[in-house]
C-alpha cells in the first residue's frame, strides 16, 4: 500500500491506497494560517509536521506492516528557514503572501525580467521564494544570518521524515532560484539573494527513492521500511493525479488558489511572463497561470460574509450567462497574469432585486472568469486548451464546473480520484518503489475518467458578454488599488 500527502494551505489531506490505485482510507487534518497584516500569510511548519503525524497514525491504523512507499505533494513557494540546529527560525511566508512588493520591484527592474527569465525561465512575483529570502535580508537581518536551510514546505516534512534534504524540479521551479531549462539552481540567482548552495536541499526527480522514512518514527507508526519520493509542488501532483502527464494536457485546479496547467514534453518560456514556466513532476515541463482566490472566494463569502455552512445552497444557481451582478475575486491580489498585489475582492452591479443568489453565482463566475484570464494567455502562444480536467474543492459542486465548462468553451472532464494532489502523491510512491515503470504508465493504468460537462454555445455567448464587463472592471480599478 501507498500513502499520499497533500500539505495543503487550510489542511494536510493523506489517503491510503493499494497499488491498483483504490482508496483503502483518507484523513485531514485542519491548521491555522496568520494573517498578521495585510497582504501577509503564514503558517508554523511545526504545525504542519504535528498535524502530518497525527493523521498518518490514524490513516494507517491497523495497515502499518503494508506500507511500501511514501510520498507528499505541498504548497508551493513556501519560504521556511532553519538555523544550524534545524530549528524552525520565523514562521513559513506563503505562496499568497505579498509583502515582498519592493524585492520584486528590485529583481524585475533592476535585475530585469530579461536576465531573471534566462537565469530562472520565470519573473518575480511576490508570492515566489526568492522575493521573500531578499525581503528576509532586508526587514529581518538577524534572522537571515541565522539562516543555514530554506526549504519548501513539503520538503520541511520529508526533511524531518527521513533527514534527507531533498527537493524535486517541479517544486524548485516556483522558487526563482531554478534554471527550470536545465534542472539545477541558478549560481547568479543564489549570489543575487547572498545565499549558497548548500542551503537548499539536493534535487531529484519526483519519482525517485531518495531514502526510508527515520526507524524512530517508522517504530512510532508500527511501519516496517517505507519508501520516499520527494514528490511534487501541489498543482504538479493533482496533475499526476488526474492522468495530465506527457504533452498537450490541461487541468484546472479550483483549490485554495486556482491554476490553470498545461503540460509539455519539451521547455518553453511564455514570451510575456504571464504563465510560469515550470518543470512536471513525469520528468517533463508545464506551463501555469495561478490566481490566488479560487475556492477560497466561495468559502469567505459563505462561511464570513453570509455565515453559513450550508455549501449546497449555491447548487441552486443556474449556468445561464445571466447575472447582473460582477465579482473580482482578488481578495488577495493577482498573480496571473496581471501580477498585481494591490488588486482586492470588488462587487459591482446590485441592485434593490438583488438577491443572495446572484452574489453566490458572481463569485463562482468572477473565479472562472479569471481563469478565463489564463486560458486566453495561453491560447494566444497557440495553446489549444479545449478539454481540461478538474480537481479541488470547486470541482466538486457540479454548478461551479458547468459555469467552468461555459466560460472557457470546453469540455470539463471529471477523473476517478478528485484528491487530486494526494493521489498524484501516492503514484510517485508506487513509481519510486518499482511498482510502476514510469509516471505514464502509472496513471494509464490508475486514472479513468468518471464524468464529462460540456458547454452550450448559446450560453457561451453570454458569458463571452460578461467576460468582457469582468475585464472592463478591472482595468476601471487598477489605478485605483494601487493609489
Ligand atoms: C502555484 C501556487 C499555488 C499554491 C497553492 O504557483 O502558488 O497554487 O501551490 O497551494
Amino acid at each position: 500500500m501507498y500513502v499520499g500527502i497533500d500539505l495543503g494551505t487550510s489542511s494536510v489531506k493523506m489517503l491510503l491506497c493499494d497499488k491498483n490505485g483504490r482508496i483503502i482510507n483518507s484523513v485531514t487534518k485542519e491548521y491555522p494560517i496568520y494573517f498578521p497584516r495585510d497582504g501577509y500569510s503564514e503558517q508554523n511548519p511545526e504545525d504542519w509536521y504535528t498535524k502530518t503525524l497525527e493523521g498518518l497514525k490514524e490513516l494507517t491504523a491497523g495497515y502499518g506492516d503494508k506500507i511500501k512507499g511514501l510520498s507528499i505533494a505541498g504548497q508551493m513557494h513556501g519560504l521556511v528557514m532553519l538555523d544550524s540546529e534545524d530549528k524552525v527560525l520565523y514562521n513559513a511566508i506563503l505562496w499568497n503572501d505579498s509583502r515582498s512588493v519592493k524585492e520584486c520591484d528590485y529583481l524585475n527592474n533592476t535585475i530585469g525580467t530579461a536576465r531573471l527569465t534566462k537565469m530562472t525561465a520565470n519573473i518575480a512575483f511576490p508570492g515566489f521564494t526568492a522575493p521573500k529570502i531578499l525581503w528576509m535580508k532586508n526587514n529581518k537581518r538577524e534572522i537571515f544570518d541565522k539562516c543555514r536551510r530554506i526549504m519548501l514546505p513539503k520538503d520541511y516534512i520529508v526533511y524531518r521524515l527521513t533527514g534527507v534534504f531533498a527537493s524535486e524540479p517541479s517544486d524548485a521551479s516556483g522558487l526563482l532560484l531554478f534554471d527550470v531549462k536545465n534542472k539545477r539552481y541558478s549560481k547568479e540567482m543564489l549570489d543575487i539573494c547572498g545565499i549558497t548552495e548548500d542551503m537548499l536541499p539536493a534535487v531529484y526527480e519526483s519519482f525517485e527513492s531518495i531514502g526510508k522514512v527515520k526507524k524512530e518514527i517508522c517504530e512510532s507508526l508500527g511501519w516496517g521500511d517505507v519508501t520516499v519520493a520527494p514528490g511534487a509542488g501541489d498543482n504538479a501532483g493533482a496533475a499526476v493525479g488526474m492522468g495530465v502527464v506527457g504533452k498537450d494536457m490541461c487541468s484546472i485546479s479550483l483549490g485554495t488558489s486556482g491554476t490553470v496547467f498545461i503540460t509539455s514534453d519539451h521547455f518553453s518560456v511564455d514570451s510575456k511572463n504571464a504563465l510560469h514556466s515550470f518543470a512536471h513532476a513525469d520528468g517533463g515541463f508545464h506551463l501555469m497561470g495561478c490566481i490566488l482566490s479560487a475556492a477560497s472566494c466561495n468559502k469567505w463569502f459563505l462561511e464570513d460574509i453570509l455565515d453559513t455552512k450550508d455549501y449546497s445552497e449555491v447548487e441552486k444557481a443556474t449556468c445561464d450567462g445571466e447575472n447582473h451582478v460582477i465579482f473580482l475575486p482578488y481578495l488577495m491580489g493577482e498573480r496571473s497574469p496581471h501580477n498585481d498585489p494591490y488588486a482586492r475582492g470588488a462587487f459591482v452591479g446590485m441592485s434593490m432585486d438583488t438577491k443572495r443568489i446572484d452574489m453566490m453565482k458572481a463569485v463562482m463566475e468572477g473565479v472562472c472568469y479569471a481563469l478565463r484570464d489564463c486560458v486566453e494567455v495561453a491560447r494566444a502562444q497557440g495553446v489549444v486548451i479545449d478539454e481540461v480536467r478538474v480537481c479541488g474543492g470547486g470541482a466538486k459542486s457540479n454548478i461551479w464546473c458547468k459555469i467552468l465548462a461555459n466560460v472557457l468553451r470546453v469540455r470539463v472532464i471529471k477523473t476517478n480520484c478528485t484528491e487530486g494532489p494526494s493521489f498524484g502523491a501516492a503514484v510517485l510512491a508506487m513509481v519510486a518503489s518499482g511498482e510502476y515503470e514510469s509516471v505514464k504508465a502509472a496513471t494509464e493504468t490508475l486514472v479513468k475518467v468518471t464524468d464529462s460537462i460540456g458547454y452550450d454555445e448559446g450560453i457561451a455567448q453570454k458569458y463571452d458578454k460578461g467576460y468582457e464587463k469582468f475585464q472592463n472592471l478591472y482595468k476601471c480599478l487598477k489605478d485605483w488599488y494601487k493609489k
